[in-house]
């Protein structure tokens, strides 16, 4: 049997993001010439390579940058078929609607089990490869009680982050009978599928599910034991913030249009021992040619931000939490530290989560390191693949 080392040190990092400020520059908690001792898949030492402890193996990073793996708390990659079409006429004009998501429906409904979830790991690892550790993962592309049970039966196998989004749309059968769905979600779909989830989640959005809808469903799943989260505030201004602050839902998604009210409550919320946090998707409004959220105006007013992908097959197609970064800084007025922290602290903050996206002793030991002296690269070189390796628990995984 291959020896495996109790401790080891990660040597020579030119700079390490800690996410502890407590331990380093700044809100991400920078640190310059470090270094970091990984044992029993946490993180047992970070600090000055000078002041570093023995272990038992020693990694050479070489002068490059260490960073939390980035935490990607919203994704729908339980899917089958392909929009690049769609995709394409709304690059020629055609405005995003919701009802693309129909199409998907129909592919995914269609496809067994085990094609979701090769299809789930194929990106899970495409994911992995460029520096995510942790992935939340949505159903909401089955609406019938069989095809949501399916899907979250598949996220389960690749993530342990796993959301009911049967209030996606209206499922196409019911399209004249809203209220049915609503029943259907609330009750047997969810009887179903409540085991197999942490969260709920709905669309509360013009074309979805409008606000006393999305509180039932909210509220039902709720009652079972899960945790809201909601879409809000994607094609336009809306009632997704100021329900998800009342629920005191774990973050609302999207926030591209807000009034100043909403921001208000975010900031509010952000003071909350359970907060809840606005979380950006700058991919899709990317892909569907929206104008970005105010990510300065959030944070001005004391918001808690957060960066995901989004990744899914209709509104935004990328697994990269780099590219996020880099539009998020050039289009959304964050620095880079705030894109980098909202992509791993902030993403862990969106799935009430200590133990990732930070690099202090006890977490768990899920890091990026990049081929780079430090991680103001994610945004200086976009579109340049700079992960040169990741681990995640301790284990190399990319
Ligand atoms: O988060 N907004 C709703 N749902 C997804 C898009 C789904 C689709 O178009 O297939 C989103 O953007
Ligand atoms: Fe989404």
């Amino acid at each position: 049997m291959a020896h495996v080392p109790e401790s080891i040190l990660i040597d020579d990092i030119a700079t390490l993001v800690t996410n502890d400020p407590s331990r380093g520059r700044g809100a991400v908690g920078e640190i310059q010439d470090a270094a970091l001792v990984v044992e029993g898949g946490r993180v047992a030492w970070a600090g000055p390579r000078a002041q570093a402890p023995d272990a038992d193996a020693r990694i050479d990073a070489a002068g490059r940058c260490v960073l939390p793996g980035f935490v990607d708390s919203h994704s729908h990659i339980v899917f089958a078929g392909d929009r690049s079409r769609e995709f394409a006429a709304r690059m020629s004009g055609r405005p995003y609607t919701a009802g693309g998501i129909r199409t998907t429906v129909a592919a995914t409904r269609e496809a067994s089990d085990a094609d979701l979830l090769a299809r789930a790991r194929r990106l899970v690892g495409e994911a992995r490869a460029q520096g995510t550790t942790t992935l939340e993962v949505k159903s909401g592309y089955g609406l019938t009680t069989h095809d949501e049970e399916r899907s979250l039966a598949v996220a389960a196998r690749v993530t342990d982050e796993v959301t009911f989004l049967g209030a996606h749309v209206v499922a196409p059968e019911y399209a004249d009978d809203p209220s049915g769905y609503l029943d259907l979600v609330t009750g047997p779909m969810l009887d179903a599928c409540a085991p197999h989830a942490r969260w709920v989640d709905v669309f509360c959005e013009r074309g979805a599910f409008d606000e006393d809808a999305s509180r039932r469903v909210l509220t039902a799943g709720m009652e079972r034991g899960l945790l809201p989260r909601v879409h809000g505030n994607q094609l336009g201004e809306g009632p997704g913030v100021r329900l998800g602050v009342e629920l005191g839902a774990a973050s609302v998604d999207h926030c591209t249009h807000l009034s100043a009210a909403d921001v208000d409550a975010l900031a509010e919320a952000a003071a909350r021992p359970e907060p809840t946090v606005a979380t950006l998707l700058p991919g899709v409004d990317f892909s569907t040619r929206q104008p970005y959220p105010d990510a300065r105006a959030l944070i001005d007013a004391g918001a808690i931000v957060a960066l995901a992908s989004d990744c899914n097959p209709g509104s935004c197609f990328t697994s990269s939490l780099a590219f996020c970064v880099a539009v998020a800084v050039r289009d959304m007025g964050m620095t880079p530290d705030e894109a980098v922290w909202a992509a791993t602290a902030g993403g862990a903050r969106a799935l009430r989560r200590t133990d990732v996206g930070h690099l202090a002793p006890g977490a768990r030991a899920d890091l990026t390191l990049l081929d780079a002296p430090n991680h103001l690269y994610l945004a200086y070189r976009p579109g340049v693949p700079q992960v040169a390796a990741v681990w995640k628990d301790g284990e190399l995984v990319a």
